[in-house]
């Protein structure tokens, strides 16, 4: 194994105690959430890179991180995973303090980091054993998990083959199965489908799906592939260091509209201008502007008396989580918060 995955597996197990046969106590009874921030934040130096956020998910939910690079996410995960302090704040990770009890939440977590932590040259079952060896697995036990994640994963036929050999795919998913040996409560994937086919992303996301239920896990997953967030429970959309958007995919869609409606045209200040009194403030995006409409009976029809010479294309179709991300990015919804 490559001595900085090595030292980053070391540095997640240490100190941590010999997973135990039956499930580990949770501290769970004591939080209904899974995880809990507050006024999370990291500085270095001057840059505020995680700027003071507030998360709350509940146990078994499938929560997605969103946001451009840079936004902060990995470091958030490295703070809720105890590898980085957190400047300001508290949060608990299954019940437990990451400050104050890093070694109880390092026991309850699973983590995937946005590279593999995979050794290229041992085989899958190799590379599955050693991880437990680290976890401090009994063999029995590591051997039955291996068999069990094999099963869940596909990957009985590839038991014997070297990593390295393995489709992208394979070895992400083996990378998941490696996060989930130990039987965490809480799993942090980081960009997991980074890189990935749309055939091996479905397939990732079937093998989460079977991990939620057969092993009622809390996911925390970063994603930029913003279809695949929109199968997470409750998603929050950071921005340099900031929450500015946060609730289930449906409530933030359906706050955007009924419709979007993009219109196409060599001059968008001239559509925006045009367009703009009608329909409020819209989104210049590759030699088109997107309008939002409220109104859930709206016919393009209507328009066509309006359309200018100048128009190439009009099109009208429902909003989806990806407009919600480029208007919450360029400031035009305001924060968008469920509840509130
Ligand atoms: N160890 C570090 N030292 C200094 N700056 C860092 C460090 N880690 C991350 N950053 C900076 O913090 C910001 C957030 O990074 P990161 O959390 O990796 O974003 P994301 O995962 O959303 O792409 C970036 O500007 C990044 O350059
Ligand atoms: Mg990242």
């Amino acid at each position: 194994m490559a001595l900085p995955a090595l030292l980053r597996t070391a540095k997640a197990v240490l100190s941590s105690e010999p997973v135990r046969q039956s499930l580990p106590e949770t501290g769970l009874e004591r939080s209904a959430n899974a995880l809990r921030a507050q006024g999370l934040a990291k500085h270095f130096g001057e840059l505020k890179a995680v700027d003071g956020i507030d998360l709350q998910v509940g146990q078994g939910e499938l929560f997605g991180l969103l946001g451009p690079n840079g936004s902060g996410k990995t470091t958030t995960i490295h703070m809720l995973t105890t590898l980085t302090r957190p400047t300001l704040g508290s949060a608990t990770v299954a019940g437990f303090d990451v400050c104050a009890d890093p070694v109880s939440v390092r026991r309850q977590i699973g983590l995937v980091f946005q590279e593999s932590a995979l050794d290229r040259n041992l085989t899958v079952a190799e590379n599955l054993h050693f991880a437990a060896a680290l976890y401090m697995m009994p063999l029995a036990l590591a051997r039955l998990r291996t068999n069990e994640l094999l099963r869940v994963f596909n990957l009985e036929a590839k038991r014997d083959v070297p990593v390295g050999r393995l489709s992208g795919g394979m070895r992400r998913a083996v990378d998941v199965a490696r996060g989930v040996l130990h039987r965490p409560r809480v799993l942090f994937l980081d960009e997991p489908t980074l890189g990935l086919d749309p055939i091996n992303r479905q397939a990732l996301w079937q093998f989460i799906a079977r991990l939620r239920r057969e092993e009622q896990i809390t996911v925390l997953i970063t994603t930029h592939y913003l279809e695949e967030a929109t199968a997470c429970d409750q998603v929050a959309f950071l921005n340099a260091g900031r929450i500015i958007g946060r609730g289930t995919p449906g409530y933030l869609i359906k706050e955007l509209g009924a419709y979007v409606l993009d219109i196409e045209g060599p001059d968008s200040d001239q559509i925006a201008a045009r367009f703009e009194p009608r329909f409020g403030a819209g989104l210049k995006t590759h030699g088109k502007v997107s309008f939002r409409v409220a109104e859930e009976h709206f016919s393009i029809s209507r328009l066509e008396a309006e359309i200018d010479p100048r128009v190439q294309a009009m099109h009208l179709r429902r909003p989806d989580l990806n407009d919600v991300y480029l208007w919450l990015i360029h400031g035009r919804l305001g924060h968008k918060e469920q509840g509130s």
